[in-house]
């Protein structure tokens, strides 16, 4: 039996939800009448053009729309309606990494964003439908370029900045995105970094990319190619506050991200207008119940999901003020998260677990020294967390006062669906606990579509659309429907499957167990084990390779490389083959790809029919012993041979 915290009853007393009999009546309404449910929310909830007259068509499911017949415009919602009440508050705090702050009133966002938009259109010529890559470091202007698309009917697609120029230029290419939105760099613990010249590398011969706007952050020299390359800072000066919101259907794409999947190219996950920001304002309310005057945090890089839905859309379609960090959460020190809470009096704060495991390990005392009197709630996403990492938050950070929102979700879903309400749900230590309101997730036993027992991994499913779902994966329908509806069915009908696998404990309390599939969870970062490997095959000297993960201290998992070269000779020079492999997986992907271990093996485990055994690779990169039944191997006595390789390794 796992401890259990209550909600703080002070807390609970004014919370959005604050009890679990509000959680069993919205939950019920929910299923007794589902359609009715979201409904009434998105009327609630949603500035409205024109009103939907469908709630929910499954027609030709999994495809699915939601809000049929409705016209709104996300960045009207996230910016315009809230003038009325709140053009001078806060909109988004931003803090750079050298200390420099700037806040950006809601006015001010509605302006900057207008112009952006303007220059985007008259410039640029970007019309609605359009893909329009971002490619930026944390800066407001990011924030404003995605709400300028959403503005005009763009279609966004982020690329996180610290991927390459090959996974860049791939990105550009799958989306045939005509504009590139970038920075010339911006700052890491005090030194100018670059990204324009990652962008250069990524446009190249037959590049669908015609344009590119450089907002110049760190004034370094960069390189202009005349005729595309043109100065943020010098086109908005001109440009008019003005720019009428596009009306957009419900099911209009907003953007596209990129996620790994379990084969070698990743998915252009698709997210659309209606439901994503309904579900974004909603979790908003619900799972970091933010109150007017709070300042609410979130850590994630808007190159991620996470950035996506809880800095940008969910706070500001909720009308909250959302801090935005350029920097290093460990520069200058360990104590950085916690002077900033203590300097904007923030209230919520969102990380995850790699973040809190360093934190703690590099500076376990360091919240004693601040006031952290302020926070309320403490979230984490991206990966299972471990208890003592847990601990450590709830007791030092949070002072036993504020509720943990474990909170469980992906790409896919937009946002939350498995997660503690602060005031309602009884927490424990390293547990997504319940699905929230309207989610119907299970965990269902893959083989039979049952509902798992107590105890047993099963599959972590949702059993009906919601409004947040992915719509598609960019120009590729059957690999929507293959990658999410191909695993599981139950009553006959294929349901979505997420990848992960997780159990009920007694309390039908649910605890993730992690990825079933061969996608890696490296700092929170999803990567597919393919991925890594179609890198290091562009080695000239690898024959073979098999990456799987590795439990990792700070990391969560790490990458582990099983190599077979193609000179009988061996290694000629161990640690360099090790640096030329990582070079290559950093120019094709980026640095969280470079693997933690690399052995280079006479060759790998597999069945007579040639297929790898991923397992036993997996069992041996976790330092365990072989047990399983090595018999079906075309040469069982490989197992022995990387078992000694494995140990004198981390021996
Ligand atoms: C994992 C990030 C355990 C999971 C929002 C999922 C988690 C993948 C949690 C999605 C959590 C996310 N507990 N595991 N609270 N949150 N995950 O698409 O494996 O970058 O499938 O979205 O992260 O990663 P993604």
């Amino acid at each position: 039996m796992s401890e259990i915290f209550q909600p703080n009853p002070e807390f609970a007393k004014n919370a959005n939800i604050g009890s679990m009999d509000e959680y069993n009546t919205l939950m019920n309404k929910a299923k007794e009448n589902y359609e009715g449910f979201w409904g009434d929310y998105a009327k609630e909830k949603l500035d409205w053009i024109e009103p939907f007259t469908n709630v929910l068509d499954e027609s030709n499911a999994p495809f699915v729309k939601w809000f049929d017949g409705g016209k709104l415009n996300v960045a009207a919602q996230c910016i315009d309606r809230h003038l009325d009440t709140r053009k001078n508050k806060a909109a988004i705090i931003f803090e750079g990494d050298r200390g420099d702050v700037q806040t950006i009133t809601y006015l001010d966002l509605f302006k900057n964003v207008n112009r952006f938009a303007n220059l985007l259109k008259e410039d640029f010529g970007v019309q609605k439908g359009d893909r329009v890559v971002i490619y930026m470091p944390m800066i407001p202007e990011a924030a404003y370029a995605m709400l300028a698309c959403a503005r005009i009917g763009a279609i966004h697609s982020i690329v996180f900045g610290g991927f390459s120029s090959e996974a860049l230029k791939d990105r550009i290419e799958d989306a045939e995105a005509k504009v590139v939105i970038t920075a010339d760099g911006a700052y890491r613990k005090s030194k100018p970094y670059m990204l324009k010249p990652v962008v250069d590398a990524a446009i190249t011969e037959g590049s669908p990319v015609k344009k590119v706007l450089v907002v110049e952050r760190n004034n370094e020299d960069v390189t202009w190619v005349a005729g595309r390359d043109y100065s943020y800072n010098e086109l908005i000066k001109d440009k008019s506050t003005a720019c009428e919101a596009e009306p957009m259907d419900s099911e209009d794409p907003l953007f596209l991200l990129y996620t790994s999947g379990s084969t070698g190219k990743p998915k252009g996950v698709q997210h659309n207008s209606a439901g994503y920001i309904l579900w974004a304002q909603m979790t908003m309310e619900w799972v970091f119940d933010v109150k007017e005057n709070d300042t609410y945090w979130c850590t994630a890089d808007i190159g991620w999901i996470t950035g996506h839905t809880y800095i940008v859309y969910g706070p500001l379609a909720m009308g909250a003020t959302t801090v935005m960090f350029e920097g290093v959460i460990t520069y200058p020190d360990a104590g950085r998260p916690w002077s900033m809470v203590e300097n904007h009096r923030i209230n919520q704060f969102y990380t995850a677990p790699t973040a809190i495991r360093v934190l703690h390990k590099m500076g376990e005392d360091a919240p004693a020294k601040y006031d952290l009197s302020s926070l309320k709630v403490l979230g984490t996403v991206g990966e299972p967390i471990d208890p003592p990492a847990w601990k450590w938050y709830y007791e030092e950070v949070g002072s036993s006062k504020c509720a943990i929102v474990d909170t469980y979700w992906q790409t896919e879903t937009g946002g939350h669906i498995v997660s503690p309400l602060p005031g309602a749900t009884p927490i424990k230590p390293a547990c997504a606990t319940l699905p929230l309101p309207g989610i119907m997730a299970e965990i269902l036993d893959p083989a039979t579509g049952e509902v798992s027992e107590v105890g047993e991994t099963g599959y972590m499913c949702i059993t009906k659309p919601w409004p947040a779902q992915i719509r598609g994966v960019w120009g590729d329908e059957e690999r929507y429907k293959k990658s999410y509806f191909g695993d599981v069915v139950k009553d006959g009908k294929p349901v979505y499957f997420t990848g992960d696998g997780a159990r009920y404990d007694e309390d039908g309390y649910i605890t993730i167990t992690g990825r079933t599939d061969d996608v890696i969870n490296v700092s929170g970062h999803r990567m597919g084990t393919a991925e890594v490997e179609a890198a290091i095959k562009k080695h000239s000297n690898v024959a073979e390779v098999a990456v799987v993960g590795k439990p990792h201290d700070l990391k969560g998992e790490g990458i582990f490389a099983y190599i077979v070269l193609k000179s009988d000779d061996g290694v000629a020079d161990e640690v360099e083959e090790v640096k030329a492999i990582n070079t290559i997986i950093k120019k094709e992907i980026g640095n969280i790809a470079v693997c933690d271990d690399m052995i280079f093996a006479p060759g790998l485990p597999k069945t007579r029919s040639g297929k790898i055994m991923r397992r036993i690779l997996r069992t041996l990169a976790k330092g365990e012993e072989v047990t399983q039944d090595i018999s079906t191997l075309e040469d069982p006595s490989i197992v022995a041979t990387l078992t000694s390789m494995v140990n004198c390794k981390t021996c």
